[in-house]
């Protein structure tokens, strides 16, 4: 689907309320896709109510969302190592309750759990208000509403 950044707010915001966790997202795309827009947006719709400043530099934080679920929001653009993920708590992660949306996986590479979604957004082209975003499941992650077409990977 190719949404504007309204539509793309709205469609997180469904996918946090009604996401089962535990659940990892994976957002892909270019430095200004909208990673960070739609991670806001599903940990919204989880029920965070306090602002979520870019983890560029710290990494990793953690915000309570509705009750027994907690949003986990990672950056990875500035993972340096692998070792970087263990002090992190990496393998922890996706414990009982938690959403984790982890911007940049692939500096994860290996590291990456084996059921995950990736959610990928594209601008069309560069400057344009739409991203074309498509949605690819890894193994068996628990379901996600709202998208009309699901990628199964290949891998
Ligand atoms: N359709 C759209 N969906 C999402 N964001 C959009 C859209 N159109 C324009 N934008 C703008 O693009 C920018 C996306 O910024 P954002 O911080 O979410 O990017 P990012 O992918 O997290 O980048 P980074 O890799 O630097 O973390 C915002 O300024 C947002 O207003
Ligand atoms: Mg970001």
């Amino acid at each position: 689907m190719i949404l504007k950044e309204a539509d793309l707010v709205r469609w997180g915001e469904e996918v946090g309320r009604s996401v089962k966790p535990p659940v990892f997202i994976g957002l892909r795309g270019e430095l200004g896709a909208g990673k960070s827009v739609l991670a806001r947006a599903i940990a919204s719709g989880a029920g965070v109510e306090r602002p979520m400043p870019s983890p560029t530099f710290n990494l990793l934080f953690r915000y309570p969302a509705r009750e027994e679920v907690q949003v986990v929001h990672l950056d990875l653009y500035r993972l340096r190592d692998p070792e970087e993920l263990w002090e992190l708590g990496w393998e922890e992660l996706g414990s009982d309750g938690e959403i984790v949306l982890v911007e940049w996986p692939e500096r994860a590479g290996p590291h990456l759990p084996e059921h995950r979604w990736d959610i990928r957004l594209t601008p069309p082209e560069p400057g344009s208000k739409l991203r074309i975003v498509e949605v690819v499941r890894e193994g068996s992650p628990p379901h996600l509403t709202g998208f009309p077409v699901t990628i199964e990977s290949v891998t």
